[in-house]
C-alpha cells in the first residue's frame, strides 16, 4: 500500500470515527452533513482502490465471519437505556448531491428488473432522529432509536408526550406486529423558545434543532424530555406479521395516513426516474413550508416485492436513494469580527458581512461560535467566507475562502483584554468561552439592565436599549436598584426626553415594582436561573429574603434544582453587593413577597390523595407539588377518609383497599386531565 494513501486512510478513518461519536453518541456534530458527506467519499473511494476485495470494513478492523450481516450506521447507543432488538435491521440510506449518480442508481436497478422504467415514489427526507415504533395489536409497545442498527435505545418515556404519536390504536384494524420507522424532530419555533430560554439564563445556545431533538430523546429524566416539545413524523415499514398485508410503500403510507398517525405530506407515485426528477425538483420547492426539516429527497423503488429481490448492502438498500439538497451557502465578504461582551461577560464573536441573501432573508451577521473555532478555521477579518443557515436558522461561518485571501493578511487575534473595560479575560477550565471577570464592566451592567427591564422579566416599558446606554454611560444607574432613585428630572438630561417621555419612563418604572416575586427573581439573572426555576423558587419561598437565607441542602432537594444551580443561586445571595441591592430594592417598595393564597378556593382543598403503583408522567414528588398546589393534600395510607387514590402499574395492598372501601381510582392517565381540568 502507498504510504501517503494509507496514510490518509488511516486519518480518514479516525475523523469519520469521532465524526460518527459526536454526531450519534452525543448529537453535537462539529462539521457539515456535506462536508462529512465528503469525507466518506474520500474514504470509500481509497478504500476501493486499495482494498478492492472489501477485506478491510469501513472502521478499518478485518471483517470477521459472522460480523456480515451488522449493518454499518454508527451507534447511538448509551449505556443507561434499555436495548431493545429490532425485528428487522435499520440501515442507512446512500445518499448524493449530483443528478447524474441518482440516474446512476436507476441503471443500476433497471440491470436487475429487465431495463424497463421503474416505478418509484419521492419523499422528503427528514433531517430528525430516526425512530421505530413496534405496535402490537395497536397498541404503542416500545420506540427506540436506531442504535447499531440491530438494537437501540428504549425511549418511549420520552415520547408519551408528543401530542401527533397516539398510543393505542388497538380500535383499528392494525397488523399483530408492526415496526413503523420514522424521525423525531422539533420544531423551529420550539427550538427558538428553548433557545430564548438559554439565552435568559446565560447559559450557551444549542447548536441546531436536529441536535436539540437527538439529546431530548436521550434524557434519562422523562420530565425534563417533557418540557421541550418534540413532535414525529412516519414514512417507512418494518417487520409486519402476518406478511403481505401491503404491496407496496404507497399502499403502506396511505394505510398510516388512515390511521390519523402524522406522516409526509409528499409521497409521489411515479412511473420513471425521469418523473421521479422532476418530483424532487418539486419537492424542494415545497419542502420549506413543511413542520418538519428536510434536508432532500428519497427515492424508493415502490414495490415491496421489487425492494426484497433489490436487497441491500451492510449499509443501505439497494433499492432506495437519497438525493440531497444543496444547504443553502453564500460567499460573502468579511469585514470585521465584532466582539460581544455578554451580562454574564461572555465574549462572543460575531462576523459582521457584506449582507448577503440566503434562504430568503437577508444575512450582515454570522455566528463565529468562539475562539478555538475562528483559530481552527482560521478565519480572518478581509476574507471571503462561506456562510450558511444551520438548521435553516442561524446563520454560520463554515470555512474562508484561501483562494482569494490578500497577501498582507494575517490571522485573528483573540484579544487577550476585554474589548469594553480592558480587563485581562480568563477561560475557566472546559468551557469555550472567554469572560470579562470584571461584573462592574460598563457592557456587562448595560446587558444586565437590559435583561432586568424586559418583557420576561420587569417589563419596564420605554426602557429601551439606548436609554439604558445613556444612563450607564452617564453614570446615573450601576444596577437594577438605581432605576428606582431616578427621577423625571434625571430622564430629562438624556438625549432624546421630553416632560411627557421622562414622566412615562418614570411611571413605567413605578409599575415595575409590582411584577411580583418570580419575575423580580427571573429579572436578577442568576446565573442559570430562567423563568421556569425562578417561577419554582417563588412557589417555594415565600420572598427573596427568605431565599437569600437557604442553604445550598435546602435547595438542592428542591424539583428542577441541582447541585450546580443551588451553588449559583447561594454564592449570588451571598454576594455583599447582591444583599445591599436586595435592601435597595426593598426601601424603593419592589415587591419582594409573594402574596398569599386563600387555599379555602383552591380546586382540591379539603380532598386528601393517595398515590401508589409506578408514576410514568412525572415523579411523585411532582404529582404531590400539583396536588399541593391545588389545595389537596397528599397521605400514605388509604383510609375512608382518602378522596382518591392514583393507582399506578404495580399497585399492591393501597388499590385493593381503595376498592373495598369503595374509594374513588383513577389512572394515572386520568388524573392528568383531572389536573389539567380543575
Ligand atoms: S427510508 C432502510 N425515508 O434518513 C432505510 N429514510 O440518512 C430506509 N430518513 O436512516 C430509510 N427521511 O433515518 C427513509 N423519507 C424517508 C426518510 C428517511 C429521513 C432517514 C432515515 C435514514 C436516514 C439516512
Amino acid at each position: 500500500m502507498e504510504k501517503g494513501k494509507d496514510d490518509r486512510l488511516r486519518e480518514l478513518r479516525k475523523l469519520i470515527r469521532d465524526h460518527d461519536e459526536k454526531y450519534y453518541r452525543d448529537a453535537n456534530p462539529s462539521i457539515g452533513d456535506q462536508e462529512y458527506d465528503l469525507l466518506k467519499r474520500e474514504l470509500e473511494g481509497l478504500e476501493e482502490e486499495i482494498d478492492p476485495l472489501g477485506l478491510f470494513k469501513t472502521d478499518g478492523s478485518p471483517s470477521g465471519v459472522g460480523e456480515e450481516s451488522m449493518p454499518q450506521v454508527g451507534d447511538d447507543r448509551l449505556e443507561a437505556f434499555a436495548s431493545h432488538q429490532h425485528l428487522l435491521p435499520m440501515l442507512s440510506l446512500d445518499n448524493t448531491y449530483d443528478e447524474a449518480e441518482f440516474f446512476d442508481f436507476d441503471q443500476r436497478l433497471k440491470k436487475l428488473f429487465d431495463h424497463s422504467d421503474l416505478p418509484y415514489v419521492v419523499e422528503p427526507k427528514i433531517d430528525g432522529v430516526a425512530v421505530s415504533l413496534t405496535y402490537l395489536n395497536g397498541t404503542l409497545e416500545t420506540a427506540v432509536t436506531r442504535g447499531n442498527g440491530v438494537e437501540g435505545d428504549v425511549i418511549t418515556q420520552n415520547l408519551r408526550h408528543v401530542d401527533s404519536l397516539p398510543f393505542d390504536l388497538s380500535h383499528l384494524d392494525l397488523p399483530e406486529v408492526l415496526e413503523i420507522r420514522g424521525e423525531i424532530y422539533m420544531s423551529h419555533e420550539e427550538f427558538t423558545r428553548l433557545n430564548e430560554n438559554r439565552a435568559q439564563e446565560g447559559l450557551p445556545l444549542y447548536a441546531n434543532p436536529r441536535n436539540l431533538a437527538a439529546g431530548t430523546v436521550k434524557l434519562l429524566d422523562p420530565k425534563e424530555a417533557a418540557s421541550r416539545k418534540l413532535e414525529i413524523v412516519l414514512y417507512g415499514m418494518g417487520a409486519c406479521t402476518p406478511e403481505s398485508r401491503f404491496a407496496n410503500q404507497s399502499e403502506f403510507h396511505r394505510a398510516i395516513r388512515e390511521w390519523n398517525l402524522p406522516t409526509v405530506e409528499f409521497l409521489q407515485s411515479v412511473p420513471s426516474a425521469s418523473a421521479a426528477w422532476k418530483a424532487i425538483e418539486e419537492l424542494d420547492q415545497l419542502r420549506h413550508g413543511y413542520g418538519y426539516p428536510t434536508d432532500g429527497a428519497v427515492v424508493k423503488l415502490d414495490s415491496f416485492e421489487m425492494q426484497r429481490i433489490a436487497g441491500n448492502t451492510a449499509k443501505a438498500p439497494r433499492w432506495a436513494i437519497a438525493y440531497k439538497f444543496e444547504s443553502e451557502r453564500q460567499e460573502t465578504f468579511l469585514e470585521e469580527i465584532a466582539l460581544q461582551v455578554g451580562r454574564t461577560g461572555a465574549i462572543t464573536p460575531v462576523a459582521c458581512l457584506s449582507p448577503v441573501q440566503l434562504a430568503g432573508t437577508t444575512v450582515s451577521r454570522a455566528s463565529l461560535h468562539n475562539a478555538d473555532e475562528i483559530m481552527r478555521k482560521d478565519i480572518r477579518v478581509g476574507d471571503f467566507v462561506i456562510v450558511e443557515k444551520a438548521g435553516e436558522i442561524i446563520p454560520q461561518v463554515i470555512e474562508s475562502v484561501p483562494a482569494k485571501r490578500k497577501p498582507q493578511s494575517v490571522p485573528f487575534e483573540f484579544p487577550s483584554d476585554c474589548p469594553v473595560c480592558s480587563t485581562v479575560l480568563i477561560r475557566e477550565e472546559g468551557e469555550s468561552a472567554w469572560r470579562c471577570p470584571n461584573s462592574t464592566c460598563p457592557e456587562q451592567v448595560k446587558g444586565r439592565l437590559r435583561y432586568f427591564a424586559s418583557r420576561n422579566c420587569m417589563d419596564v416599558d420605554h426602557l429601551g436599549e439606548a436609554v439604558i446606554d445613556q444612563l450607564v454611560d452617564k453614570e446615573k444607574v450601576r444596577m437594577a436598584s438605581d432605576l428606582y432613585e431616578l427621577s423625571k428630572e434625571d430622564f430629562l438630561e438624556l438625549e432624546g426626553f421630553a416632560g411627557k417621555s421622562a414622566e412615562n419612563l418614570v411611571e413605567s418604572i413605578e409599575q415595575s415594582k409590582q411584577a411580583g416575586l418570580g419575575r423580580l427573581l427571573c429579572a436578577l439573572g442568576i446565573k442559570h436561573v430562567g423563568s421556569s426555576v425562578a417561577k419554582e423558587l417563588a412557589r417555594r419561598f415565600s420572598s427573596l429574603a427568605e431565599l437569600g437565607k437557604a442553604s445550598q441542602e435546602d435547595l438542592v432537594g428542591m424539583d428542577g434544582i441541582g447541585a450546580v444551580m443551588a451553588e449559583s443561586i447561594s454564592d449570588y445571595f451571598n454576594d455583599p453587593d447582591t444583599q445591599s441591592m436586595v435592601e435597595k430594592l426593598e426601601l424603593a417598595g419592589v415587591v419582594t413577597t409573594r402574596p398569599e393564597i386563600d387555599s379555602k378556593d383552591l380546586p382540591f382543598s379539603g380532598q386528601s390523595f393517595v398515590l401508589t403503583g409506578t408514576l410514568e408522567t412525572f415523579s411523585r414528588l411532582e404529582a404531590t407539588r400539583m396536588i399541593e398546589e391545588k389545595g389537596g393534600k397528599v397521605s400514605s395510607g388509604v383510609s375512608k377518609k382518602t378522596s382518591l387514590v392514583v393507582a399506578g402499574p404495580g399497585a399492591g395492598s393501597k388499590l385493593t383497599k381503595a376498592q373495598s372501601l369503595g374509594v374513588e381510582v383513577m389512572t394515572e392517565d386520568e388524573f392528568v386531565s383531572l389536573l389539567e381540568n380543575s
